[in-house]
């Protein structure tokens, strides 16, 4: 039977999962990033947001932490309206690497591109695409403008986050310049790393995320603003490269869970979008070995499981009020 889900029964579960999973103690902060190691580990929040803009929170939902790899969502998507799902296909690649997030090893193994733009070699070629080339400050107030627009509410740069980053990323910068060895950078490299680690720096809230999510959900059109924001031809194509690789190399286990495509940060935030129905975030920083957050998960899969959330389902859920158009 199709599960029919409302505010209310959104809510149940949001913070039947909020109880259960508040006392978890799993995973450990991000540490390679300073600033995310001092981020206070119980802090813990979930949002939902539905077609009618009503978002439904437990726990620390207001707190800005850094929305990091989260932000690779935004800019390939940013990047798609700016050209085309095609030329994304065809200048960074859809296919998962099966490899950790920063891998090197998965740019010296797809000699023809960077594999996604959700792994951070594909997450820089991606704000080299962004338009105008060479204005670092019109890409970066474009993508920033972007994540706003799809989260309902303008965000900000954390600047103890962004200088922590910028101290620390060379590894990051070693794949900016492998890219441009192989000719899959299409800006200057170290303009485009920039931007990458900006975007990164960026503070979020669950809600926000929640909103950004339900913005995806909405086929581009933000509930909460009601403004469309992308062309809803991108939600599959979004959708699609987030199933698969959202989770790096735990993503196979994360979707044969829960079925629910979903992207994570090593700040501790979860996105997921059920296409039609709604969006979802989780924010807790503690985080697995992949540098997903151990909370988030649990949270997100448990409520996943309560409302039929997995797309891949003959009969996932849909929205109460979707009723009349399905008898
Ligand atoms: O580039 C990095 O390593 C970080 N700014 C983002 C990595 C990240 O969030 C991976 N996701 N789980």
């Amino acid at each position: 039977m199709i599960r029919k889900i409302d505010a209310h029964t959104v809510r149940e579960a949001v913070e039947e999962a909020y109880l259960h999973c508040k006392e978890e103690s799993g995973g450990r902060n991000a540490d390679y990033i300073p600033y995310l190691a001092g981020v206070p580990a119980h802090l813990f929040g979930i949002a939902a947001c539905l077609p009618d803009g009503s978002v439904i929170t437990a726990g620390d939902t207001e707190y800005a932490f850094g929305i990091e790899s989260v932000s690779k969502v935004p800019t390939a998507l940013l990047a798609m309206e700016q050209y085309s799902a095609g030329q994304l296909l065809h200048k960074i690649g859809a296919d998962a690497t099966g490899l950790p997030f920063n891998s090197i090893m998965a740019i010296l193994l797809e000699r023809d591109h960077p594999s996604t733009p959700l792994v951070n070699a594909g997450a820089i070629a991606a704000c080299s695409m962004i338009r105008p080339t060479g204005d670092a400050d019109a890409k970066w107030a474009a993508i920033r403008g972007f994540i706003g627009e799809l989260a309902g509410s303008e965000v900000e740069v954390i600047d103890e986050l962004y200088r922590s980053e910028s101290a620390t990323n060379f590894n990051n910068r070693s794949i900016a310049w492998l890219l441009r060895n192989y000719g899959r950078i299409y800006d200057d490299p170290e303009l485009s790393l920039d931007l990458y680690t900006r975007q990164c720096s960026l503070g979020v809230t669950a809600r926000q995320l929640a909103v950004a999510a339900a913005t995806i959900a909405g086929s581009g059109v933000n509930p909460t603003t009601r403004r469309r924001v992308f062309k809803a031809e991108l939600t599959p194509k979004i959708t699609a490269l987030m199933a698969t690789v959202g989770f790096y190399e735990h993503t196979g286990d994360w979707l044969f869970t829960t079925g629910l495509p979903a992207k994570s940060g090593v700040g501790g935030g979860i996105m997921g979008v059920v296409p039609g129905v709604l969006g979802i975030a989780s924010f807790a920083p503690p985080l697995d070995g992949a540098g997903n957050s151990v909370k988030a998960q649990k949270a997100l899969a448990r409520i996943a499981a309560r409302l039929d959330l997995g797309v891949f389902h003959p009969t996932h859920c849909i929205p109460a009020s979707a009723e009349a158009a399905t008898v």
